[in-house]
């Protein structure tokens, strides 16, 4: 069967009523026929397909922090670790490994240039990437349930600075689906042991609501046990990992 001409709204409503009468006819009788119902779903298909290269544009954009820039300010991924994680040339280093699909409390313990901060924005990129668990759609979409499913990342450093008596400062460290937390131990340590126990805090209920945190570190677990603590040590060995990836440096002097 011929598929009847495509007519716009306004060359349907030009025709005489017996001939929009006559194409809305033929045109039923299209969509019914095989061939109709062919085009229609190479259609879908090619909308569905569409789409799909749309999503992952833009989670790969949002991973990168440009276009998206507007909301994911908190997503201020260090640009180096972000470069070797979209380089097609990332190994897959204990770290990587460790952090991959990290559903628990991971800490990510060794030398420097182990390749910690890089797992830990592999963790992030793949969670942006798995589309399903966000809208990156909703492009102009800054509402509180848009930001609540953005994983956040922030450096010990920053965390140390936050109003540590601001519900509304904490929380979002408490109650955010993803939680990286870089370089733990390299923040000031405060002798009134005020940032030990905002990571307690922050830990607790990351443990209790099972969120994935993934934190990194310089310090061995008997460093760590020593500087936070032995309830947040107790908790990791409950909930969470303490990976060891070694001391031999993946860094290398830049030419
Ligand atoms: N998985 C990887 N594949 C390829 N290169 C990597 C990988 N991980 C790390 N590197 C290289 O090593 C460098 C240092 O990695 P990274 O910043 O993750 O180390 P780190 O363990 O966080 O170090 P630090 O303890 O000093 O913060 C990277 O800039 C990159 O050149
Ligand atoms: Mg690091």
């Amino acid at each position: 069967m011929t598929k009847p001409r495509d007519l716009t709204t306004t060359e349907f409503f030009a025709l005489p009523i017996a001939e929009r009468r006559a194409h809305s006819a033929s045109q039923k009788e299209w969509e019914a026929s095989p061939e109709g119902q062919a085009e229609a779903r190479a259609y879908q298909e090619r909308r569905q397909a569409a789409f799909e290269a749309k999503r992952l544009e833009l989670a790969e954009q949002m991973f990168r922090g440009t276009e998206y820039s507007r909301h994911c300010e908190r997503l201020d991924l260090p640009a180096r670790a972000v470069d070797v994680v979209l380089s097609g040339h990332m190994d897959d280093t204990p770290a990587v490994q460790a952090a991959r699909g990290c559903t628990d409390i991971l800490v990510l313990s060794g030398g420097v240039g182990t390749g910690k901060t890089v797992a830990a924005c592999e963790r992030i990129r793949e969670y942006v990437y798995a589309i399903e668990k966000w809208s990156p759609l909703a492009e102009y979409d800054a509402s509180p349930s848009f930001r609540a499913a953005l994983p956040v990342w922030c450096s010990a450093c920053e965390l140390a600075r936050i109003d540590h008596f601001s519900a509304l400062a904490v929380d979002q460290f408490k109650d955010v689906p993803l939680l990286v937390v870089d370089d733990l131990g390299s923040e000031y340590n405060d002798a009134k042991g005020f940032f030990a126990a905002l990571l307690d805090e922050v830990i607790d209920n990351r443990y209790a609501n099972k969120l994935a945190t993934v934190i990194t570190t310089n310090l061995n677990a008997a460093g760590f046990a020593d500087r936070y603590g032995s309830r947040v040590v107790d908790r990791l060995r409950e909930a969470g990992r303490f990976i060891s990836c070694g001391n031999a440096s993946m860094r290398r002097a830049s030419t």
